[in-house]
């Protein structure tokens, strides 16, 4: 989720061998508690907030709040295998748990269990794709498909997965409608939102961080992923691609054919998760058919956000485009215990989620994900999303915000609500969100 990563992993590849070695020796994963403005959850930054994201989706049914709390005891600062493990021991046992209640049969208790496994199996992954060969990469992808299936199986409106085409690739989706409002007297036409994640979310992440808020205002949702998302990124070998409108186009060819009868094409919003305000950014640039967009945050250029943060030395070599002395400092990196999590992480979790092998084609590739060649080509009302403690993308939401002038409305996410994407305040940024889009959207 988080693009501070990359700041960090420039700021440390400006140190080399031993001095980095040294820097790091004593205090590897920079513990600030202090400044973090909740109570910390590991005094490894990068832990802190990742257990964050596990305890939010508790509010929407994707997790248990002391069992998380539990797991995240076992956990090792600095060390990806223990958070793996400490996940990985929760999601089996909340499987067997599930299992059990398959038994006595009550679909309330089977869904939830089964929903909270899926989440622990997408955490106890969260950290392994520095090596790509690891086996756990795909059995625990596996497994969190398989228990998320039972969740959406167990719904009162069962969530339908769909494989949508689109030009050379198949978009994956999930298809969800709200049980019939009972305080709107709705017609039977509804607002729908699209949702895509980003970095490297799962649209099952989507479920308990927006769509059950949106089922509950009686919205319909259809949750995506494209090139380089979890799901296509394994099953069809793609990393991200930046003209987006190839991803999204075809869900709206989809809503708009295949489920005419209940979607409102006047109420039709585009909802983008961290990475995902590149993402969704581009789409509706390109897609006319689209009502509304929620970037959440606004993203104006992935590139020039960190290039600044390259040590000069790495900038020469970058600049100069040489390639391998770049890939070698960047590889140097990946498994090195002394380099921050967050480094580390986020540096391999780009080479994944673009699919490649270099840190320089990957540092390359995202050149090509900035919005000012087009963003005044979306002519509808944006939602812009920014957070005090975002860091990374800081200045960029509001670049978005004035490109697009009173077409846009910037909102900031402040304190203990103002993590990357309000990690562990989802409440709150449905509440204003769904404000939001009351206001913009047709009445
Ligand atoms: C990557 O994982 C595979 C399979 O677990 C293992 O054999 C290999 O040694 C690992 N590579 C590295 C560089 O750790
Ligand atoms: C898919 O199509 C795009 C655009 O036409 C092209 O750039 C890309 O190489 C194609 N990919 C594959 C896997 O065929
Ligand atoms: C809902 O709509 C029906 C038909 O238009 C109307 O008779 C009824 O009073 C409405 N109910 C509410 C709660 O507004």
């Amino acid at each position: 989720m988080s693009w501070d990563t990359i700041i960090t992993f420039m700021r440390v590849s400006s140190l080399s061998g031993s001095a980095m070695a040294l820097a790091f020796l004593q205090s590897p994963t920079s513990a600030k508690a202090e400044e973090e403005p909740i109570l910390s959850l590991s005094t490894d930054s990068a832990f802190h907030f990742e257990v964050l994201v596990s305890l939010g989706e508790a509010l929407y049914g994707g997790s248990d709040l002391a069992p998380v709390l539990g797991a995240a005891k076992n956990i090792t600062p600095g060390d990806f295998e223990s958070f793996s493990q400490a996940f990985q021991q929760l999601a089996y046992k909340t499987k067997d748990q599930a299992q059990d209640e398959e038994a006595n049969y009550d679909p309330v208790n089977v869904g939830e269990t089964w929903f909270s496994a899926a989440t622990y199996f997408r955490r106890a992954d969260f950290y392994l794709h520095n090596n790509w060969t690891n086996p756990l990469i795909n059995t625990l992808w596996d497994e969190q498909t398989k228990a998320f299936d039972k969740g959406l199986s167990s719904l009162p409106i069962p969530g339908k997965r769909l494989q949508i085409p689109a030009d050379n690739f198949t978009v994956e989706a999930i298809w969800y409608e709200p049980i019939p409002h009972l305080y709107k007297n709705q017609t039977s036409k509804r607002p729908t939102l699209i949702l895509g994640n980003g970095y490297d979310g799962a649209q099952e992440d989507l479920y308990h961080t927006v769509v059950v808020a949106a089922l509950a205002r009686g919205w319909n949702c259809l949750t995506y992923e494209g090139p380089g998302h979890p799901t296509v990124r394994r099953k069809q070998n793609l990393g991200f691609i930046p003209d987006w409108e190839r991803v999204v186009t075809p869900l709206v060819d989809y809503l708009l054919k295949d489920r005419s009868n209940v979607v409102d094409k006047d109420k039709l919003a585009l909802f983008g998760f961290s990475f995902g305000g590149y993402l969704a950014a581009r789409a509706a640039a390109f897609e006319p058919r689209i009502s509304a967009v929620v970037l959440d945050g606004g993203v104006w250029d992935s590139f020039e956000a960190f290039s600044p943060n390259l040590s000069p030395e790495l900038k020469e070599l970058f600049d100069a485009g040489n390639k391998e002395a770049f890939d070698e400092a960047g590889r140097g990196l990946l498994d090195n215990p002394l380099v921050p999590s967050q480094a580390r992480w986020g540096l391999a979790q780009g080479m994944w989620a673009f699919n490649t092998q270099s840190p320089f084609n990957f540092l390359q590739a995202t050149k090509k994900y900035a919005v000012k060649d087009f963003i005044t080509q979306i002519k509808v009302p944006v939602f812009v999303a920014d957070a005090e403690s975002e860091g990374f993308f800081s200045g960029q939401p509001q670049m978005v915000k004035d490109a697009l002038g009173d077409l846009a409305t910037l909102y900031t996410f402040k304190g203990a609500e103002g993590y990357h994407c309000q990690a562990g305040a989802f409440s709150s940024l449905n509440r204003v969100m769904f404000g939001w889009l009351n206001k913009v959207l047709p009445k």
